[in-house]
């Protein structure tokens, strides 16, 4: 045969924006009862806007157009209301159930047909990324039509997270999750890039001794084929989860101290919208008459 013929085509154009996003914003938030009680986690404020814009405003920096939001039954309504369809910003945000926290790579089980075999970029709703290199790498993880691209960021406390570890040349050498005795520092942030084959891996994935569909066992899948890329997310990236009140009193506090200093907001989608040209003036301007009256409307109008 030719060997013309015996080359897999090159997947399409590496055009981000036709990578899927899905938000994943279900569990029970139970690390922060009594206030996640009756409130998804992933809707209470990070200083002065809901937790989930961050995640969502992430997949926005990557240049992902259409996104999926996955909760619990009894939370998706407030999300719907929260989010709407998206087209304020330029998206379209769909919505779907995880009526139990079975894993985070369920996720990719749950949005099956949504995906419908494009590349998708997962990220966590609980997880809040910052740095002015953070569009870039997001941008080239998206353009990345092959295997899987995640990240690898030092940690103080590796062991809360799944954890990467390299060899002397920078070579993966092992993927865990939450080890007792990490191997490095370095821990793996809550957004994940996949080809177009993730739906079937995860189907094949056992759940393991917690009863969980595991997104490090996924990733581990990529790397024993030699499909697995880490890109190191350096100092000038901030990474930061919310999932105890301390840590989510870190995040609240972050926040309000760059916004302070800055004048700028973080994570704010409709002017991200409005800078990456999603929507024009006129779209921006409903959201000003919307929030008329309060300080994030100020801020709207002074773009
Ligand atoms: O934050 C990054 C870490 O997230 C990674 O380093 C770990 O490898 C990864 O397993 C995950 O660890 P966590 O301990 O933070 O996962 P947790 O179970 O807390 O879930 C993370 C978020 O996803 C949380 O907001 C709840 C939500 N979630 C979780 C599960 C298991 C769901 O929506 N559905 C689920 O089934």
């Amino acid at each position: 045969m030719n060997a013309i013929f015996n080359i897999r085509p090159k997947r399409l154009a590496a055009d981000p924006s036709m990578r899927k996003g899905i938000v994943l914003a279900g569990g029970t938030g139970s690390r922060l009862f009594p206030m996640t009680h009756s409130v998804s986690k992933q809707l209470i404020p990070v200083y002065d806007k809901p937790m989930i814009y961050y995640p969502l405003t992430a997949l926005m920096l990557a240049g992902i157009r259409e996104i999926l939001v996955i909760s619990t039954p009894y939370d998706l309504p407030g999300f719907r209301h929260l989010l709407e369809d998206g087209s304020q910003w330029g998206l379209e945000i769909l919505y779907a159930e995880q009526p139990k926290p079975e894993g985070l790579a369920q996720a990719f089980l749950i949005g099956e047909k949504f995906i419908d075999g494009k590349p998708v970029c997962l990220v966590l709703g609980d997880n809040l990324f910052y740095g002015n290199e953070l569009a870039a790498s997001l941008c080239a993880a998206a353009s990345r039509m092959e295997g899987a691209t995640i990240f690898g960021y030092h940690t103080k406390a590796p062991e809360q997270y799944g954890v990467v570890e390299f060899d002397s040349d920078g070579g993966v050498v092992s993927i865990e999750e939450k080890p007792a005795h990490p191997k490095s520092n370095y821990a793996i942030p809550g957004i994940y890039f996949f080809d177009d084959t993730v739906v079937e891996r995860a189907k094949k994935l056992k759940p393991s001794a917690r009863g969980e569909l595991e997104i490090s066992d996924l990733n581990r899948v990529y790397l024993e084929r030699g499909e697995l890329k880490v890109e190191i997310l350096g100092r000038g990236t901030t990474w930061l989860d919310t999932g105890t009140p301390d840590s989510l009193a870190d995040a609240t506090q972050f926040v309000q101290v760059i916004q302070q200093r800055q004048g700028l907001k973080i994570a704010c989608p409709e002017e991200l919208a409005f800078v990456q040209g999603r929507i024009d003036r006129e779209k921006l301007n409903e959201s000003v008459v919307k929030y008329d009256g309060t300080p994030y409307g100020d801020y709207l109008k002074s773009l």
